[in-house]
């Protein structure tokens, strides 16, 4: 394009431009007289849950740290707001009830009819945070909600029954599982147990029902208690040493007979007696006779 080409074009768009200004400014002036004369042609659109929360800022921090699955819109719990009204004393009506959403499965109170678990408001004290509930209220209503531990707990009478209550073991908060070590020393220390390990033998809800694993458990464990049997096992080497105190005492406190796993080693007229095996082979944990 050649110098004056160019100036000619540049000529052009600017006059267009002027061209479509005029057009616009003659246009548009006729709509906006009557955007001055009517303040209310402006379309409301409810308030979204951001726009809740710049006001009521400290709600909005709570659902959103702690609302759990109540993070939904506030117009869908508050059907109505800002009408509270302090000659009508109408808060309790205005507020919106649990019951619009939540029913048990036969229609009625949420968690069944028994009085200590109504009203909601006293254990989901706000319900901008649900979950977050005081263990003070709920104390002493574990087993209305939980039947299945509250009555294993007392059709198997121990110590756990007795000595402690749910919430001693289940403290702080709701839902909260305890250790064993937070209570009790090992008394097998030279065995590594974890609470789960301590569990296989103590069903925590009642931990007087032992039983174990006739494979996996080790001699270790058993050794904490009976160090004598353990130590005289190890004393000398026989074909029992290397034998899990499990596989031989397959439940506690059970004594095995020799012929569970050697059958009838001798003739009939060896041994006359199948419950005098002893005498010739001394006892199981040493067979040193
Ligand atoms: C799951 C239902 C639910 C949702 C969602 C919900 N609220 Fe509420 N809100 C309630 C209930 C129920 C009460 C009444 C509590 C009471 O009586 O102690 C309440 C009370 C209030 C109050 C008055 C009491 C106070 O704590 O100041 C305000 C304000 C409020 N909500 C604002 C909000 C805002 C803002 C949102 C959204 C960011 C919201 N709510 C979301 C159920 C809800
Ligand atoms: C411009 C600020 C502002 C906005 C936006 C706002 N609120 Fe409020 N709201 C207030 C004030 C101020 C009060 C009265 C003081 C208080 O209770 O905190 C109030 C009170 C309330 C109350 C309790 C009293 C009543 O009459 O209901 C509820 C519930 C409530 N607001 C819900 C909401 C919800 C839901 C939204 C969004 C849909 C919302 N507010 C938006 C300022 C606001
Ligand atoms: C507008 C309906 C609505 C209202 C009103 C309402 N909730 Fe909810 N709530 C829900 C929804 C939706 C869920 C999620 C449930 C689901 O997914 O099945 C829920 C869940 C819950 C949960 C479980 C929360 C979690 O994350 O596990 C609790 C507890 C709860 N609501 C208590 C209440 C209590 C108490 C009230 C009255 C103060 C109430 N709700 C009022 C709708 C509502
Ligand atoms: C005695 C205390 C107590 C009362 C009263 C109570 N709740 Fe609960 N609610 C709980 C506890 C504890 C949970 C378990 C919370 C959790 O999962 O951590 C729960 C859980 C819930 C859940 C969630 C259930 C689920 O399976 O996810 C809902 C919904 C609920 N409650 C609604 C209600 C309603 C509605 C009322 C009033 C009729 C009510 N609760 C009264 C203690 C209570
Ligand atoms: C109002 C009914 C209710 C009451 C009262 C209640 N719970 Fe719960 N609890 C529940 C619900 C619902 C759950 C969730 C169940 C689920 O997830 O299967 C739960 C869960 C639990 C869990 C399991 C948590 C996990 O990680 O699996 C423990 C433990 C528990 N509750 C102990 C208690 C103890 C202890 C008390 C008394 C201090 C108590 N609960 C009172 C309803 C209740
Ligand atoms: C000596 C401490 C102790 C006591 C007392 C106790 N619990 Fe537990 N509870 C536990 C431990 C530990 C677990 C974890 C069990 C597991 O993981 O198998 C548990 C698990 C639970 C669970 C969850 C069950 C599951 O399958 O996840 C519930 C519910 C429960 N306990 C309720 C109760 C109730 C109700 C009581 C009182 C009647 C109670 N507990 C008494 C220690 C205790
Ligand atoms: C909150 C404390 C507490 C916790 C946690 C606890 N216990 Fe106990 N337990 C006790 C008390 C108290 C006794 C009775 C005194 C004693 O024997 O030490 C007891 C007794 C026992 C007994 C003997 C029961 C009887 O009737 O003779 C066994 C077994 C037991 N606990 C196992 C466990 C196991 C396994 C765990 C972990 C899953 C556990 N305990 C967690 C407090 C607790
Ligand atoms: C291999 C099974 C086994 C394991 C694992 C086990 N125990 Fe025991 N526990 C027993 C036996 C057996 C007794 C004695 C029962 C009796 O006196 O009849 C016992 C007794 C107890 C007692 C009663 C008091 C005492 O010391 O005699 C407590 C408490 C106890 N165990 C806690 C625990 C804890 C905590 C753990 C985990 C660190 C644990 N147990 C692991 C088998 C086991
Ligand atoms: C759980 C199974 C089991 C039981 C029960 C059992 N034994 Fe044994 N016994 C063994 C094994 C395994 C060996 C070594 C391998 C073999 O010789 O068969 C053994 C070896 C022996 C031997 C050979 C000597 C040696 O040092 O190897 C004698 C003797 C013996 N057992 C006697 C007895 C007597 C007596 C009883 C009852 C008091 C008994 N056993 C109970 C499993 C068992
Ligand atoms: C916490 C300690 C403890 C632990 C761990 C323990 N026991 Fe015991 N055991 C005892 C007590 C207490 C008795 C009862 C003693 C009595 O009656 O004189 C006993 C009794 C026995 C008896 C019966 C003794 C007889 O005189 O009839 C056998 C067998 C036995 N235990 C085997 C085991 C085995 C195998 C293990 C490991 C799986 C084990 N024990 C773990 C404490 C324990
Ligand atoms: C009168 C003494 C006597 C009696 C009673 C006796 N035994 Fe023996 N047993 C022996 C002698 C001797 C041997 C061979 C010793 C050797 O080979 O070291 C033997 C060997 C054994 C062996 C090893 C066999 C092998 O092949 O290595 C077993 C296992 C055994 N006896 C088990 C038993 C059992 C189980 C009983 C009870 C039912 C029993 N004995 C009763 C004297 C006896
Ligand atoms: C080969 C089988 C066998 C093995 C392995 C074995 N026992 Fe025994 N145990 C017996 C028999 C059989 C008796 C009864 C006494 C006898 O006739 O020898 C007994 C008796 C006992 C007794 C009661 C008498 C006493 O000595 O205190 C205890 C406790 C015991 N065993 C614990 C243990 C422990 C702990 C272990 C592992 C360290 C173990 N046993 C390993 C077979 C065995």
């Amino acid at each position: 394009m050649t110098k004056s080409k160019r100036k000619a074009v540049a000529v052009i768009i600017v006059g267009m431009m002027v061209m479509a200004w005029t057009f616009s400014v003659e246009a548009a002036q006729p709509a906006e007289k009557s955007k001055m004369t009517s303040p209310y042609e402006m379309e409301i659109k409810p308030l979204t849950t951001a726009e809740c929360g710049q006001c009521h800022f400290s709600i909005f921090q709570n659902i959103k740290q702690e609302g759990a699955r109540h993070q939904i819109d506030c117009i869908r719990c508050h059907t109505q707001y800002h009408v509270y009204n302090p000659r009508k004393q109408n808060y309790d009506q205005i507020m919106p009830e649990c019951i619009s959403c939540h029913v048990s499965t036969n229609g009625g109170p949420f968690h069944g009819k028994n009085e200590s678990l109504t009203p909601c408001l006293v254990c989901h004290s706000d319900p901008h945070k649900p979950l977050s509930i005081p263990m003070s209220e709920i104390e002493a209503s574990c087993a209305l909600c939980h039947t299945k531990e509250g009555n294993e707990i007392k059709n198997y009478p121990s110590k756990h029954t007795s000595d402690v209550s749910c919430a001693d073991c289940h403290a702080e908060k709701h839902g909260y599982i305890p250790e064993c070590s937070a209570c009790h020393d090992s008394h097998s220390p030279k065995a590594e147990l974890t609470t789960a390990d301590c569990m296989v033998c103590h069903p925590v809800h009642k931990p007087t029902s032992i039983s174990y694993d006739v494979e996996k458990t080790s001699s270790t464990v058993c050794a904490g208690c009976h160090g004598v049997a353990h130590d005289l096992l190890q004393k000398k080497e026989t074909g029992h040493t290397y034998v899990k105190c499990s596989k031989c005492h397959p439940s506690h406190k059970e004594i095995p007979p020799c012929s569970r796993c050697h059958g009838e080693p001798h003739t009939k007229t060896m041994l006359m007696d199948t419950t005098k095996c002893g005498d010739c082979h001394g006892i199981a944990h040493d067979l040193s006779k």
